[in-house]
């Protein structure tokens, strides 16, 4: 077993809430454990820049509850070149970091995982993106916090939809991936979800709303998942106004909004848990490993297990949400 005495930590990619709880637990656990904690400024492209300062107990006062990422994040495409990982890993021998903790979605631990390989870095992953789209992990840092500011913000679309009789048609994140939009479809009665893991045409999705409105719907809410493979919110909105005149047609698109605002308690929990088991990790000598959390355990996974095991979208949900939007 190696001997650690510092480790690093950085938040990479999309912004998440609850990233700033994780950097929390990462910090104070490692205190906690005896290591010398670093925390790198925006990212990859930090390591590449020497962006670096020393963390104490104080340094992650008070952000438990804030949403964003106090120590920035970034895309760097830099990093994706073999000169940009070793100008990474030169710098952090020679601040003798033993491990590094990366906070981020499936292109951050993409990232991890290649620097261990070509470095012998230990890296752990924590899984921070809203998108829900690793293994590994019932939950990413972030979902239920995006899904609850959906879920807030279709409610008040639904007071117009339902005042003025309109139909909306409501756009949301989650890049290739449907979870966000599923979760919320359920949460706020959407009569239909366009996933892009399952395929719905315009004129399925007209015969639903069709059924609706002679069911008495005075409103309705369609939503649509950005990878949705028919197009997104406008042009859905679109090819179905062409066809279908029951209803007055808007289109919302809720973008970074979903990104942004506290954590709610469970992704402070969810960080909170994973942090302290990402440095309890790196001291057993685990590397390569995003840490999850499964029906309550604490569960390590190969990083490209997490990355490439297609996580499956609940069939059981997408019924519920049929059943119930009739
Ligand atoms: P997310 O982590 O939210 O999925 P990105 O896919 O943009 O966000 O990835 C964040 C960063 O991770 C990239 O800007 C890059 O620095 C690094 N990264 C992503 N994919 C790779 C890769 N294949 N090799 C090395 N680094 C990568
Ligand atoms: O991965 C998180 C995410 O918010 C996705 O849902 C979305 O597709 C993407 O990032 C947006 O990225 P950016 O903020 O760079 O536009």
């Amino acid at each position: 077993m190696r001997i650690m005495k510092n480790i690093a930590v950085l938040t990479s990619g999309g912004d998440a809430p609850g990233m700033n709880a994780a950097i929390r637990a990462v910090v104070r656990a490692a205190i906690y454990y005896n290591l010398g904690i670093y925390g790198v400024e925006g990212g990859y492209q930090g390591l590449i820049e020497n962006k670096i300062r020393k963390l104490h107990v104080r340094s992650v006062s008070r952000i438990l509850g804030s949403g964003g990422t106090m120590l920035k994040s970034s895309r760097s495409p830099e990093f994706k070149t073999v000169e940009g990982r070793k100008k990474a890993a030169d710098f952090l021998k020679a601040k003798n970091i033993d491990g590094v903790v990366v906070i981020g979605g499936d292109g951050s631990l993409t990232g991890a995982h290649i620097l261990q390989e070509e470095t012998g870095i230990q890296v752990i992953g924590l899984p921070g993106t809203i998108d829900n789209d690793l293994s590994g992990t019932e939950n990413t840092i972030g979902f239920d916090s995006a899904t609850n500011v959906v879920t807030q913000s279709i409610d008040k679309i639904r007071d117009t939809a339902s005042s003025h009789n309109r139909l909306f048609f409501v756009e949301v994140m989650g890049r290739d991936t449907g979870f966000i939009a599923l979760r919320s479809a359920v949460a706020t009665g959407a009569i239909c979800v366009m996933l892009p893991e399952r395929s719905t045409s315009v004129e399925e999705l007209i015969a639903i709303l069709r059924k609706g409105f002679q069911n008495n719907k005075t409103s309705s809410i369609v939503i649509v998942a950005e990878g949705n493979p028919n197009g997104g919110a406008f042009e859905l909105a679109k090819k179905v106004n062409d066809n279908y005149k029951d209803y007055e047609t808007k289109v919302t698109v809720l973008g970074h909004l979903q990104r942004g605002g506290d954590p709610t308690c469970y992704d402070r929990v969810l960080a909170s848990q994973l942090g302290v088991a990402a440095v309890e990790g790196l001291l057993s000598d685990k590397s390569d490993c995003m840490v999850g959390l499964i029906n309550g355990s604490i569960v390590f996974t190969p990083i490209m297990e997490a990355i490439q095991d297609e996580r499956k979208i609940d069939d059981n949900l997408v019924k519920i949400s049929q059943i119930l939007s009739i």
